[in-house]
């Protein structure tokens, strides 16, 4: 069974290529995202990275860690970083697990439907898909995404979706299709309009139930 929003996530230890972590732990008081890819030495992966690599900043503003994952070795994750570095531009300075006993893959569900067929899975059955997961600070589930081998992950939907949360999480409003940092967003129906123009100011209500307002900077 695959993790659901608000579950809190699996802890484990495992080895990465900066040593070994316990995941709680190594999350501590930020935000996260742990993501995977099928294998090291990989074109599509390789941008994948790089992407991840150039929004360091971004990251960071936001108090958020990043964390690779594949089923890869230590050693492979290494000597892959040098071709990250050199194809991507960016020094990818986050850790990747190395989780070549797939323990973690199965505790998050990131093997593809043909690792669980009957017959035996062939090495490519084993890798895992491209999964993104965003763990808020109290280690439970906010958003999850998987993206199949062929199709390279947007990371700027991946910051996009990073800011809504906590921006819903800071203000307690919702955030309407195609959002961005800064754009009008929706008030939830659990306040009623008294309650709305109290904490809110003010508000555009389009329909009853569609009440669009600002944030203060
Ligand atoms: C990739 O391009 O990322 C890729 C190619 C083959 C197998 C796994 C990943």
């Amino acid at each position: 069974m695959g993790l659901r929003i608000n579950d809190t996530v699996p802890n484990f230890t495992a080895q990465t290529d900066q040593g070994v972590i316990s995941f709680h732990e190594w999350i501590g008081d930020s935000w996260a995202i742990l993501f995977s890819h099928p294998k090291d030495f990989t074109p599509v992966c390789t941008t994948e990275f790089g992407a991840v690599a150039r929004l360091a900043d971004e990251w960071n503003k936001r108090n958020t860690k990043v964390i690779g994952i594949s089923v890869d070795g230590i050693e492979d994750h290494k000597r892959w970083k040098r071709d990250i570095e050199k194809a991507g531009g960016a020094t990818p300075y986050f850790p990747i697990i190395a989780d070549d006993g797939l323990h973690v893959s199965k505790a998050f569900d990131m093997l593809p439907h043909e690792y669980y067929l009957p017959e035996h899975p062939t090495p490519a059955d084993s890798e895992t898909v491209r999964a993104v997961f965003i763990i808020a600070p109290d280690k439970k589930l906010k958003l999850s995404m998987t993206y199949p081998m062929t199709v390279g992950r947007n990371f700027s939907e991946v910051l996009r979706a990073l800011d809504a949360l906590q921006t819903s999480a800071r203000a307690g409003v919702s955030m309407p299709a195609d959002w961005t940092p800064g754009g009008d967003v929706i008030i939830p129906l659990a306040l009623d309009d008294e309650a709305a123009k109290k904490k809110f100011g003010g508000f555009n209500a389009v329909l009853p139930y569609l009440r669009y307002t600002k944030l203060p900077d």
